[in-house]
């Protein structure tokens, strides 16, 4: 795993800018994972003001969605991707998917996502959060490792969490459909951004902690092609920050994971 240092949510968004936008140019990134959540949105600032025509033409895949919320409710993850990612990067709407929490049959619509995923080819480069509790998408602790798309209950700290962005605590929904942990590490090429005091603890333990489904994060440890990108205030509790500094200065090609 590659643990990428810098001193704005400015820089952080130029760094994913960049490395979507080699990938896209070395043909290697037709299809890409998003993620909503306040962490990716200076990549996806960064990469609208690129305004590239090569971004436009990009396949996009979401990680999760709650259930039983409309997809035109300004909460659904539907219309959140819509809104941030869609929109400003002047993607094709058709070709932006979002899993269906809406579905009649839930356990249907999730096979479907994962059979949409590998018609597309699968994800070639995932972006990626992480929650206080060290979730990745709504991979709530005790996630399996090899879970595919399903349906999942959120915790209590993660509904409290999200409770800002509804009318009262209630209101945030009990259940998830998201990406497995299984989904996400089949992509070919993982980015994950945090930034805050408040990201310190889950990213210690996604980073440095023992591989554990207690903090679903830390399987990422296991990926082949896996960067986490941070501010200082999320790298905050990490023992080796020195080294990750030096790697990077001293990084013999881009791809040093
Ligand atoms: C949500 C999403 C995750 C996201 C996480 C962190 O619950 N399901 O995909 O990574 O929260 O969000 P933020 O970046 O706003 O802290």
């Amino acid at each position: 795993m590659q643990v990428v240092i810098l001193d704005s949510a400015e820089e952080m968004g130029e760094y994913g800018a960049d490395e979507i936008l080699r990938d896209i140019d070395a043909e290697r990134l037709d299809v890409l994972g998003v993620a909503t959540g306040s962490s990716p949105l200076p990549v996806y600032a960064a990469l609208a003001r690129r305004a590239s025509p090569a971004v436009a033409g990009l396949t996009a895949f979401a990680l999760d969605e709650y259930v039983g919320v409309a997809h035109d409710h300004p909460q659904s993850y539907h219309w959140v991707i819509h809104r941030d990612v869609t929109v400003p990067l002047g993607l094709d709407p058709a070709r932006v998917h979002v899993p269906d929490g809406a579905a009649s049959d839930l356990a249907a619509a999730c096979s479907a996502y994962e059979r949409q995923i590998a018609d597309a080819g699968g994800v070639d480069l995932q972006i990626l959060g992480i929650g206080g509790t060290g979730h990745i998408g709504f991979n709530e602790p005790t996630s399996s490792f090899g879970s595919r798309t399903r349906i999942k209950t959120l915790t209590p700290q993660t509904r409290r969490d999200n409770a800002r962005f509804f009318a009262t605590p209630e209101d945030v929904p009990v259940h998830c459909v998201t990406q497995g942990l299984g989904t996400i590490m089949a992509a070919g090429r993982i980015l994950l951004f945090a930034s805050g005091l408040g990201k310190a603890a889950a990213v210690a333990r996604a980073v440095e902690g023992p591989l554990s489904s207690m903090c679903p994060g830390s399987i990422l440890q296991l990926h082949e092609h896996a960067t986490v990108v941070l501010d200082r205030e999320a790298a905050s509790e990490l023992t080796l920050t020195e080294y990750y500094r030096f790697v990077f200065d001293n990084r013999p090609d881009r791809h040093d994971e």
